[in-house]
């Protein structure tokens, strides 16, 4: 079965085509991030805008780069939530339009479900389940038990801000364009750790709860000094990488802690992880050392970003477990409940 990958979530217009949900033809990512870039975050109404204007020119590139016509595809799979409400709204409507002109089955996929799916492309079977999925992007941090691939049981998420989101923060108080996260990593490897002293969240009562806005504050009162009352300080670059080696690390040992509790917890010997997060290498790097008496998985390449390629594939197993495509009446959804 070929089927037609379509992510316009966020600030990238995504196509793919990706055969029986695992075997990528081609992928294809159109970036804004250059549009968005000089206002600090991503602004809806722009990228609806450019949503449009990208859509067409990457669908053709995907097929293209797959050496297939659109006569060929048996099912559009599209992101239709977590989002950007317009920009969703973009995807979808082009992949309703695609399914009645083509007279071809869609589904709605979920884009949280879809970052996890994306570490299960690559190796040739699926881990046996459950395992513990660890979503880390921009719009979401949460633990999942993963029992089947559709059947998920949230286990603890962010009371804030999402992990990315809290890279990004730290980035704009230090001076640096977004997405912050790579900004942040390419800082820390020439800090050293231990000058400042950062703390995680805590969540009373939910030890498997995440809490980051209290570390981006801390960092602004590093920068900043308490209550913003202190003229900014100047920082020197050693003090700017010393800053993000230590945020980075306070917030990656809280994630890599609240794992291992979650996968003793729950008796799961397979880590899944995925979002634009564990493009990170120091991150991966703390796994391998922290746990490795556990299977860990990890997206391969710019499958961690956001990518229209792990939406065709778990559209795949949405449409077989389905049995039959969602209807046209199918709405977009800014928020989304992990559990289905
Ligand atoms: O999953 P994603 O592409 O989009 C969402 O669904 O949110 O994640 C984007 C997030 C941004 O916050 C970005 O700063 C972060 O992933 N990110 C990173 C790295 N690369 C991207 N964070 C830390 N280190 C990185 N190398
Ligand atoms: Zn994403």
């Amino acid at each position: 079965m070929l089927i037609l990958g379509i992510e316009t979530t966020c600030d990238e217009t995504a196509c793919a085509v990706v055969r029986d949900g695992k075997d990528i033809l081609s992928n294809v990512v159109t970036s804004q991030i250059d549009l968005h870039n000089e206002y600090g975050g991503v602004v809806p109404e722009l990228a609806c805008r450019r949503h449009v204007d990208l859509f067409l020119p990457t669908l053709t590139k995907a097929l293209n780069d797959a050496q297939v016509t659109l006569s060929q595809i048996d099912l559009i799979a599209v992101a239709y939530a977590p989002g950007l409400i317009g920009a969703v709204l973009i995807g979808l409507n082009a992949a309703k339009t695609l399914a009645v002109a083509l007279q071809k089955p869609f589904v709605g996929v979920n884009h949280i479900e879809a970052h996890l799916y994306a570490a299960l492309m690559t190796p040739a079977e699926f881990p046996s389940f459950p395992c513990l999925g660890v979503v880390l992007s921009g719009g979401h941090t949460a633990l999942v038990k993963i029992n089947q691939i559709g059947e998920y049981q949230l286990l603890g998420q962010t009371v804030d801000d999402a992990i990315g989101e809290s890279f990004d923060k730290t980035a704009k108080i230090l001076g640096l364009p977004y997405p912050g996260g790579p900004y942040i990593e390419k800082l820390a490897q020439q800090g050293q750790l231990g000058v400042y002293e950062f703390k995680a969240g805590k969540v009373k009562g939910h030890p498997l709860d995440f809490s980051f806005s209290g570390l981006k504050t801390q960092v602004l009162y590093a920068v900043k000094g308490q209550n913003e009352r202190e003229a900014e300080r100047i920082l020197s670059e050693q003090q700017k990488c010393d800053l993000a080696a230590s945020f980075q690390q306070t917030a990656f040992m809280d994630v890599v802690e609240k794992t291992l509790m979650a996968a003793r917890q729950e008796n799961c010997q397979t880590i899944v992880l995925g979002g634009g997060v564990t493009f990170n290498k120091h991150l991966r790097q703390l796994f391998k050392h922290h746990a490795s008496e556990l299977n860990i998985l990890w997206p391969q390449g710019e499958l961690s970003l956001d990518n229209a390629a792990m939406i065709a594939g778990l559209g795949y197993h949405v449409f077989l477990k389905k049995g039959e495509g969602d209807p046209l009446e199918l709405e977009a959804t800014s928020r989304v409940s992990f559990v289905r």
